[in-house]
């Protein structure tokens, strides 16, 4: 009988790319996804630890998830309860040592060993399985050599991982600590992974890497290729219209980077590069290694090659020592910008991070002062970038259907969401898409119809 998987993800979409590898390696072993935690024979939770309260709400989902494990074990059944992702690198040990009921604690660079971990948890009819799997090791050989091949694609809009980890040490971040040293996967075996997933029906591929225009690998012609080049290879793939890629440092965006976005029409015109701040006090005690002047070239580089290139960021407000003159020169650079989108958080010290160590932490009122003026602003932008697509007609990537019958939602080249009626039979294809409405979150349109369409049955 097949066995039920439920995955929680927390986080990027680098957790929702791993999940869905998690739920390949265990598909061999019987494992089905299922829909709820309850009667579940193996639950994971795919944690995120990159800002506050990462853990407590990891122990919190944990408690939930053991009354849970404790009903299917008075029906004589067993649920396997698996801590992954970034808190479990992070953590392991203490939450072995806080929640003895979970069975396996692992990191994000050990999933392709989780059939031996799954053989060495469950009991079997030689004996009751081990207590406590703990595998927190940053291997050396790479688990993408050793994980098969997807088992399928959900919806018309993919994900593939092209690289990992991160050398940058932002003095705020634990990604480096969590995810390792950058590590990025060969070019042949990105380009095999994205024709597999376009024949089974993907019509866009978001690139993925926690630095991800770092990416540096060998390329099938021997050469090193960077990013450029690999999306310009990813291009040629017959039935692939839409390539994305996220998340990039200011730093790593070279010259064949920047020109693909004005030769690579299947480049969509949209692109999330984090500042985090305006102030270049700041951006030196964060460890960016750049200016604000520096972005800023960066941005009119960007545009130049590609005008309509819609930008978005992440920003982080009250870094220990921010003066109210620093939070101005973000407030000054988001204007000189003009955001499409943006990601705004309040600096939470992490443990183990340089930026926690730093004495002039700020107060919580000033930091929460601060992010609602950032972000009041920043949904100005977003407002009016949204609008400003009224009248015109957009290509727009049909993904789902929506809440109420007859509607669909699917995605400008710009990443907003839009809202159409139509058959669901559009989904997975692009429809030209004439915008009436554009909200603060979303687009509303019509699907046009071809004139020579009109009046056909
Ligand atoms: N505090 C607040 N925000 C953070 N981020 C990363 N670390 C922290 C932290 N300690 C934000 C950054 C990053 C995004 C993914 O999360 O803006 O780009
Ligand atoms: Fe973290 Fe900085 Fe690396 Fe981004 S570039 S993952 S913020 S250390």
């Amino acid at each position: 009988m097949a066995k039920k998987l439920f995955i929680r993800t927390y986080g990027c979409q680098m957790n929702v790319y791993d999940s869905a590898r998690m739920a390949d390696v265990l598909a061999p072993l019987g494992f089905e996804p299922a829909d709820a935690p309850e009667g579940a024979d193996m639950v994971i939770v795919n944690t995120c630890h990159i800002r506050e309260n990462a853990s407590e709400k990891t122990f919190h989902e944990l408690g939930r998830l053991r009354q849970m494990k404790q009903r299917k074990a008075a029906e004589g059944g067993q649920m396997v309860l698996a801590v992954a992702g970034c808190v479990a690198q992070a953590e392991g040990a203490e939450i072995m040592a806080r929640a003895p009921f979970v069975d396996m604690v692992f990191g994000p660079q050990a999933y392709h060993r989780l059939p031996e971990m799954v053989a060495r948890a469950t009991r079997s009819a030689a004996g009751p399985g081990e207590r406590g799997v703990l595998d927190t090791d940053f291997p050396v050989e790479s688990k993408f050599d050793h994980l098969p091949e997807e088992q399928k694609v959900e919806g018309a809009s993919a994900f593939l991982t092209v690289q990992e980890g991160c050398d940058k040490f932002c003095t705020f971040c634990v990604v480096p600590y969590t995810r390792g040293a950058e590590f990025c996967r060969p070019a042949d075996q990105i380009l095999a992974e994205a024709s597999r997933l376009v024949r089974s029906g993907a019509a866009e591929i978001t690139l993925l890497g926690q630095n991800v225009n770092a990416y540096q690998a060998d390329g099938p012609d021997g050469k090193t290729w960077g990013l450029g080049r690999l999306i310009r290879a990813l291009a040629e793939i017959d039935g692939l219209a839409r390539l994305r890629y996220t998340t990039s440092h200011p730093r790593d965006m070279d010259d064949d980077l920047i020109a693909a976005h004005g030769e690579v029409p299947a480049l969509m015109p949209y692109l999330h590069l984090p500042v985090q701040s305006g102030s270049d006090r700041i951006l030196e005690a964060m460890n960016r290694k750049h200016k604000a002047a520096d972005y800023l070239r960066l941005v009119e580089r960007l545009r130049a090659a590609r005008p309509d290139l819609a930008l978005s960021s992440d920003f982080i407000v009250g870094f220990p020592g921010e003066s109210d003159a620093d939070f101005e020169a973000t407030l000054s650079l988001v204007r000189a910008v003009g955001y499409a989108q943006a990601f705004s958080f309040k600096y939470s010290a992490r443990p183990g991070t340089p930026a926690s160590l730093l004495e002039l932490q700020l107060d919580d009122t000033v930091k929460s002062d601060r992010l609602h003026a950032l972000q009041a602003l920043l949904s100005e932008q977003q407002t009016a970038f949204n609008s400003s697509m009224t009248g015109r007609t957009l290509p727009v990537l049909v993904e789902k259907t929506g809440k109420f019958p007859g509607q669909l939602i699917g995605k400008s080249p710009y990443l907003q969401s839009v809202v159409i009626q139509g058959n669901p039979r559009l989904i997975g294809t692009i429809v030209p898409v004439v915008i009436e409405a554009g909200h603060a979150n979303s687009l509303a349109g019509t699907v046009q119809i071809a004139p020579e369409m009109e009046g056909a049955a």
